[in-house]
Protein backbone atom coordinates (compact mmCIF):
# COMPACT_ATOMS: atom_id res chain seq x y z
CA UNK A 1 0.00 0.00 0.00
CA UNK A 2 1.62 3.12 -0.90
CA UNK A 3 0.52 6.49 0.62
CA UNK A 4 0.47 8.82 -2.80
CA UNK A 5 -2.37 10.97 -2.98
CA UNK A 6 -4.80 9.90 -5.86
CA UNK A 7 -5.07 12.58 -8.54
CA UNK A 8 -8.55 14.75 -8.84
CA UNK A 9 -10.13 13.92 -11.81
CA UNK A 10 -11.12 17.10 -13.78
CA UNK A 11 -14.51 18.19 -13.87
CA UNK A 12 -16.96 18.74 -16.32
CA UNK A 13 -17.76 22.61 -16.26
CA UNK A 14 -21.09 23.56 -16.88
CA UNK A 15 -22.30 26.78 -18.90
CA UNK A 16 -25.52 27.26 -17.46
CA UNK A 17 -28.48 29.61 -18.98
CA UNK A 18 -29.76 31.30 -16.40
CA UNK A 19 -32.57 32.69 -17.83
CA UNK A 20 -33.60 36.14 -18.02
CA UNK A 21 -34.35 36.95 -14.53
CA UNK A 22 -37.13 35.12 -12.75
CA UNK A 23 -35.80 32.66 -10.89
CA UNK A 24 -38.71 30.16 -11.74
CA UNK A 25 -37.87 30.50 -15.39
CA UNK A 26 -34.05 28.48 -14.41
CA UNK A 27 -34.62 24.85 -16.11
CA UNK A 28 -34.48 21.84 -13.54
CA UNK A 29 -31.29 21.08 -14.58
CA UNK A 30 -29.49 24.79 -14.34
CA UNK A 31 -31.04 24.31 -10.86
CA UNK A 32 -29.91 21.15 -9.83
CA UNK A 33 -26.17 22.41 -11.16
CA UNK A 34 -26.28 25.03 -9.03
CA UNK A 35 -27.14 23.10 -5.38
CA UNK A 36 -24.58 20.67 -5.97
CA UNK A 37 -21.89 23.17 -7.39
CA UNK A 38 -18.58 24.44 -5.32
CA UNK A 39 -17.55 26.82 -7.86
CA UNK A 40 -20.13 29.31 -9.30
CA UNK A 41 -19.21 32.10 -11.53
CA UNK A 42 -21.93 34.32 -12.88
CA UNK A 43 -22.76 37.58 -15.15
CA UNK A 44 -23.00 39.36 -12.31
CA UNK A 45 -24.28 42.30 -14.11
CA UNK A 46 -27.21 40.75 -16.14
CA UNK A 47 -27.94 37.69 -13.75
CA UNK A 48 -30.81 37.99 -11.19
CA UNK A 49 -28.86 37.77 -7.81
CA UNK A 50 -31.75 35.40 -6.34
CA UNK A 51 -30.93 32.07 -8.50
CA UNK A 52 -27.89 32.19 -6.67
CA UNK A 53 -30.20 31.10 -3.55
CA UNK A 54 -30.38 27.69 -4.99
CA UNK A 55 -26.63 27.38 -4.13
CA UNK A 56 -25.04 24.90 -1.36
CA UNK A 57 -23.99 26.91 1.57
CA UNK A 58 -19.96 27.17 1.03
CA UNK A 59 -20.08 27.55 -2.52
CA UNK A 60 -17.46 29.98 -4.05
CA UNK A 61 -19.31 32.69 -5.52
CA UNK A 62 -17.39 34.85 -8.34
CA UNK A 63 -18.55 37.43 -10.47
CA UNK A 64 -17.27 37.72 -13.83
CA UNK A 65 -18.64 41.18 -14.37
CA UNK A 66 -15.21 42.35 -12.17
CA UNK A 67 -12.82 40.07 -14.55
CA UNK A 68 -11.20 40.08 -17.82
CA UNK A 69 -11.40 36.64 -19.83
CA UNK A 70 -8.32 35.27 -18.19
CA UNK A 71 -8.95 35.73 -14.91
CA UNK A 72 -12.81 34.05 -15.38
CA UNK A 73 -10.86 30.66 -17.58
CA UNK A 74 -8.36 30.64 -15.28
CA UNK A 75 -10.95 30.33 -12.53
CA UNK A 76 -12.96 27.66 -14.39
CA UNK A 77 -9.67 25.59 -15.52
CA UNK A 78 -8.59 25.58 -12.10
CA UNK A 79 -11.71 24.51 -10.59
CA UNK A 80 -12.41 21.99 -12.79
CA UNK A 81 -9.24 20.29 -13.00
CA UNK A 82 -8.76 20.34 -9.14
CA UNK A 83 -12.07 18.24 -9.37
CA UNK A 84 -14.86 20.65 -7.92
CA UNK A 85 -17.81 20.94 -9.40
CA UNK A 86 -17.91 24.29 -11.36
CA UNK A 87 -21.04 25.82 -12.82
CA UNK A 88 -20.29 29.33 -15.43
CA UNK A 89 -23.85 30.89 -15.31
CA UNK A 90 -24.55 33.55 -18.54
CA UNK A 91 -28.08 35.27 -18.88
CA UNK A 92 -30.80 34.07 -21.00
CA UNK A 93 -29.49 31.27 -23.29
CA UNK A 94 -25.73 30.94 -23.17
CA UNK A 95 -25.34 30.80 -26.60
CA UNK A 96 -26.57 34.24 -27.50
CA UNK A 97 -24.22 36.84 -27.19
CA UNK A 98 -23.04 34.51 -24.20
CA UNK A 99 -18.67 35.30 -25.14
CA UNK A 100 -19.03 31.46 -25.00
CA UNK A 101 -16.33 30.70 -27.73
CA UNK A 102 -14.01 32.37 -26.16
CA UNK A 103 -14.19 31.06 -23.24
CA UNK A 104 -14.87 27.14 -24.10
CA UNK A 105 -11.81 27.52 -26.30
CA UNK A 106 -9.45 27.93 -23.66
CA UNK A 107 -11.16 25.07 -21.91
CA UNK A 108 -10.69 22.24 -24.78
CA UNK A 109 -6.86 23.64 -24.97
CA UNK A 110 -6.03 22.79 -21.01
CA UNK A 111 -8.29 19.51 -21.48
CA UNK A 112 -11.06 20.03 -19.62
CA UNK A 113 -14.45 18.76 -20.70
CA UNK A 114 -18.01 21.17 -20.56
CA UNK A 115 -21.78 21.13 -21.07
CA UNK A 116 -23.86 24.19 -22.52
CA UNK A 117 -26.97 23.82 -20.18
CA UNK A 118 -29.64 26.19 -22.67
CA UNK A 119 -31.87 28.82 -20.64
CA UNK A 120 -34.53 30.99 -21.69
CA UNK A 121 -33.62 34.06 -23.93
CA UNK A 122 -34.61 37.31 -23.20
CA UNK A 123 -35.93 37.88 -26.48
CA UNK A 124 -38.76 34.76 -25.72
CA UNK A 125 -39.35 36.38 -22.35
CA UNK A 126 -40.03 39.45 -23.71
CA UNK A 127 -42.13 38.26 -26.39
CA UNK A 128 -43.70 36.78 -23.24
CA UNK A 129 -44.11 39.87 -21.48
CA UNK A 130 -45.91 41.24 -24.90
CA UNK A 131 -48.29 38.71 -24.86
CA UNK A 132 -47.55 38.09 -28.36
CA UNK A 133 -46.07 35.62 -30.57
CA UNK A 134 -42.73 37.12 -32.83
CA UNK A 135 -44.19 34.72 -36.04
CA UNK A 136 -47.48 35.68 -37.03
CA UNK A 137 -50.02 33.22 -38.76
CA UNK A 138 -50.32 34.09 -42.34
CA UNK A 139 -47.64 36.84 -41.86
CA UNK A 140 -44.25 36.64 -41.10
CA UNK A 141 -42.02 33.21 -40.37
CA UNK A 142 -39.13 34.50 -39.54
CA UNK A 143 -37.61 35.73 -36.46
CA UNK A 144 -33.90 37.80 -36.93
CA UNK A 145 -31.91 38.33 -33.52
CA UNK A 146 -29.45 41.06 -34.04
CA UNK A 147 -28.18 44.04 -32.90
CA UNK A 148 -26.07 47.29 -33.30
CA UNK A 149 -22.58 47.95 -33.61
CA UNK A 150 -20.72 48.67 -30.63
CA UNK A 151 -17.70 48.28 -29.56
CA UNK A 152 -18.42 44.53 -30.61
CA UNK A 153 -18.57 45.13 -34.70
CA UNK A 154 -21.52 43.81 -36.49
CA UNK A 155 -20.11 42.17 -40.18
CA UNK A 156 -21.20 44.93 -42.75
CA UNK A 157 -23.45 42.75 -44.19
CA UNK A 158 -25.56 42.29 -41.41
CA UNK A 159 -25.94 46.24 -41.27
CA UNK A 160 -29.72 47.16 -39.23
CA UNK A 161 -30.75 48.63 -42.23
CA UNK A 162 -30.22 45.18 -44.86
CA UNK A 163 -31.92 42.93 -42.50
CA UNK A 164 -34.79 45.82 -42.31
CA UNK A 165 -35.49 45.18 -45.52
CA UNK A 166 -36.86 41.98 -44.98
CA UNK A 167 -39.25 43.07 -43.02
CA UNK A 168 -39.39 40.00 -40.65
CA UNK A 169 -39.80 40.15 -36.71
CA UNK A 170 -36.43 41.48 -35.67
CA UNK A 171 -35.46 41.26 -31.70
CA UNK A 172 -32.22 43.83 -31.53
CA UNK A 173 -29.96 42.94 -27.87
CA UNK A 174 -27.53 45.11 -26.42
CA UNK A 175 -28.81 48.22 -28.26
CA UNK A 176 -31.40 50.49 -26.10
CA UNK A 177 -28.73 52.98 -25.25
CA UNK A 178 -28.81 53.95 -29.21
CA UNK A 179 -32.38 54.41 -30.14
CA UNK A 180 -32.24 56.88 -32.80
CA UNK A 181 -29.44 55.02 -34.67
CA UNK A 182 -31.54 51.89 -34.73
CA UNK A 183 -34.58 53.75 -35.59
CA UNK A 184 -32.62 55.73 -38.73
CA UNK A 185 -31.61 52.20 -39.53
CA UNK A 186 -35.10 50.01 -39.13
CA UNK A 187 -36.84 52.57 -41.15
CA UNK A 188 -34.47 52.38 -44.02
CA UNK A 189 -37.09 48.69 -44.85
CA UNK A 190 -40.10 49.59 -41.83
CA UNK A 191 -42.81 51.91 -42.36
CA UNK A 192 -42.75 54.28 -39.74
CA UNK A 193 -45.97 52.58 -38.20
CA UNK A 194 -44.40 49.48 -37.53
CA UNK A 195 -45.44 48.35 -33.93
CA UNK A 196 -42.00 48.42 -31.63
CA UNK A 197 -42.03 47.45 -28.32
CA UNK A 198 -39.04 48.02 -25.67
CA UNK A 199 -38.40 45.59 -22.38
CA UNK A 200 -36.69 46.74 -20.14
CA UNK A 201 -35.68 43.88 -18.00
CA UNK A 202 -38.03 41.48 -19.21
CA UNK A 203 -39.22 39.18 -15.83
CA UNK A 204 -37.57 40.98 -13.10
CA UNK A 205 -39.73 42.63 -10.35
CA UNK A 206 -39.41 46.45 -11.93
CA UNK A 207 -40.10 44.82 -15.55
CA UNK A 208 -41.24 48.25 -17.86
CA UNK A 209 -42.79 47.71 -21.25
CA UNK A 210 -42.66 50.49 -23.45
CA UNK A 211 -44.77 50.28 -26.88
CA UNK A 212 -45.08 52.17 -30.02
CA UNK A 213 -44.29 52.61 -33.71
CA UNK A 214 -40.98 53.38 -35.11
CA UNK A 215 -41.54 57.11 -35.29
CA UNK A 216 -42.42 57.31 -31.90
CA UNK A 217 -40.64 54.32 -29.87
CA UNK A 218 -37.18 56.57 -29.43
CA UNK A 219 -38.65 59.52 -27.82
CA UNK A 220 -40.98 56.74 -25.43
CA UNK A 221 -37.68 54.80 -24.57
CA UNK A 222 -35.47 58.12 -23.76
CA UNK A 223 -38.41 59.81 -21.43
CA UNK A 224 -38.76 56.56 -19.46
CA UNK A 225 -35.03 56.88 -19.11
CA UNK A 226 -33.89 53.22 -20.66
CA UNK A 227 -30.45 53.05 -21.87
CA UNK A 228 -29.60 48.96 -21.17
CA UNK A 229 -31.02 46.06 -20.23
CA UNK A 230 -33.62 46.01 -22.58
CA UNK A 231 -34.63 44.27 -26.14
CA UNK A 232 -35.93 46.20 -29.02
CA UNK A 233 -38.85 44.09 -31.12
CA UNK A 234 -40.10 45.41 -33.59
CA UNK A 235 -42.43 44.18 -37.17
CA UNK A 236 -45.77 43.43 -37.60
CA UNK A 237 -46.38 40.16 -35.63
CA UNK A 238 -46.19 42.01 -32.48
CA UNK A 239 -48.98 44.57 -33.04
CA UNK A 240 -52.46 43.93 -32.72
CA UNK A 241 -53.42 43.63 -36.29
CA UNK A 242 -51.30 40.27 -36.36
CA UNK A 243 -54.32 38.88 -34.09
CA UNK A 244 -56.58 38.96 -37.09
CA UNK A 245 -55.16 36.13 -38.56
CA UNK A 246 -55.80 32.49 -37.64
CA UNK A 247 -52.99 29.51 -38.19
CA UNK A 248 -53.54 26.60 -40.10
CA UNK A 249 -52.58 24.65 -37.66
CA UNK A 250 -55.95 24.82 -35.80
CA UNK A 251 -57.94 25.05 -38.10
CA UNK A 252 -61.09 22.83 -38.27
CA UNK A 253 -60.37 21.44 -42.02
CA UNK A 254 -56.02 21.46 -41.68
CA UNK A 255 -55.03 18.12 -41.27
CA UNK A 256 -51.97 16.07 -39.60
CA UNK A 257 -50.17 13.57 -38.55
CA UNK A 258 -51.79 13.89 -35.00
CA UNK A 259 -55.25 15.12 -36.22
CA UNK A 260 -57.28 12.81 -39.42
CA UNK A 261 -59.79 14.15 -41.11
CA UNK A 262 -63.59 13.25 -39.91
CA UNK A 263 -65.33 10.33 -41.21
CA UNK A 264 -68.06 11.38 -44.00
CA UNK A 265 -70.30 9.57 -41.53
CA UNK A 266 -68.99 11.90 -38.55
CA UNK A 267 -69.12 14.59 -40.74
CA UNK A 268 -73.17 13.35 -42.17
CA UNK A 269 -74.06 12.85 -38.35
CA UNK A 270 -72.76 16.00 -37.02
CA UNK A 271 -74.95 17.87 -40.07
CA UNK A 272 -77.80 15.94 -39.00
CA UNK A 273 -77.25 17.12 -34.85
CA UNK A 274 -76.63 20.38 -36.16
CA UNK A 275 -79.78 21.07 -38.42
CA UNK A 276 -82.00 19.42 -35.80
CA UNK A 277 -80.74 21.77 -33.13
CA UNK A 278 -81.31 24.18 -35.31
CA UNK A 279 -85.46 22.87 -36.14
CA UNK A 280 -85.80 22.96 -32.08
CA UNK A 281 -83.89 26.61 -31.62
CA UNK A 282 -86.71 27.73 -34.60
CA UNK A 283 -89.67 25.78 -32.95
CA UNK A 284 -88.77 27.58 -29.70
CA UNK A 285 -88.51 31.22 -31.01
CA UNK A 286 -92.09 30.39 -32.66
CA UNK A 287 -93.74 29.63 -29.68
CA UNK A 288 -96.94 31.83 -28.66
CA UNK A 289 -96.48 34.73 -26.65
CA UNK A 290 -97.51 33.79 -22.52
CA UNK A 291 -96.21 30.07 -23.43
CA UNK A 292 -94.76 28.19 -20.35
CA UNK A 293 -90.82 27.48 -20.41
CA UNK A 294 -90.11 23.91 -19.96
CA UNK A 295 -87.72 24.13 -16.83
C1 LIG B 1 -24.89 40.13 -23.38
S1 LIG B 1 -26.50 40.05 -24.01
C2 LIG B 1 -27.02 38.52 -23.32
C3 LIG B 1 -28.24 37.94 -23.96
C4 LIG B 1 -28.67 36.64 -23.32
N1 LIG B 1 -27.74 35.61 -23.61
C5 LIG B 1 -30.07 36.20 -23.73
O1 LIG B 1 -30.23 35.12 -24.33
O2 LIG B 1 -31.01 36.92 -23.41
C6 LIG B 1 -27.31 41.25 -23.03
C7 LIG B 1 -28.49 41.86 -23.73
O3 LIG B 1 -29.57 40.95 -23.70
C8 LIG B 1 -30.76 41.64 -23.48
N2 LIG B 1 -31.32 41.22 -22.18
C9 LIG B 1 -30.76 40.37 -21.30
N3 LIG B 1 -31.59 40.15 -20.27
C10 LIG B 1 -32.70 40.88 -20.50
C11 LIG B 1 -33.94 41.04 -19.84
N4 LIG B 1 -34.21 40.41 -18.69
N5 LIG B 1 -34.86 41.86 -20.38
C12 LIG B 1 -34.63 42.49 -21.56
N6 LIG B 1 -33.48 42.36 -22.24
C13 LIG B 1 -32.54 41.57 -21.73
C14 LIG B 1 -30.46 43.13 -23.51
O4 LIG B 1 -30.57 43.57 -24.84
C15 LIG B 1 -29.02 43.12 -23.07
O5 LIG B 1 -28.36 44.27 -23.52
Amino acid sequence: MTNAVKPKKTSVVYFVGAGPGDPELLTVKAMRLLKKADVVVYAGSLVEKSILKFCRKGVKLRDSSRMHLGEITGALVRAASSGKKTVRVHSGDPCLYGALREQTQVLEENGVPYEIVPGVSSAFASAAALKRELTAPMGTQTVIFTRLNGRTPVPESEGLASLAAHRATICVFLSAGMMDKVVAELKKGYAPGTPVAVVYRATWKDQVIIKGVLSDIAGRVKAAGITQHAMIIAGAAIGDAALRDASKLYSKGFTHGCRAAPSATFQRNLFRSIKAVAAKVALGAKKPRGAKRKR
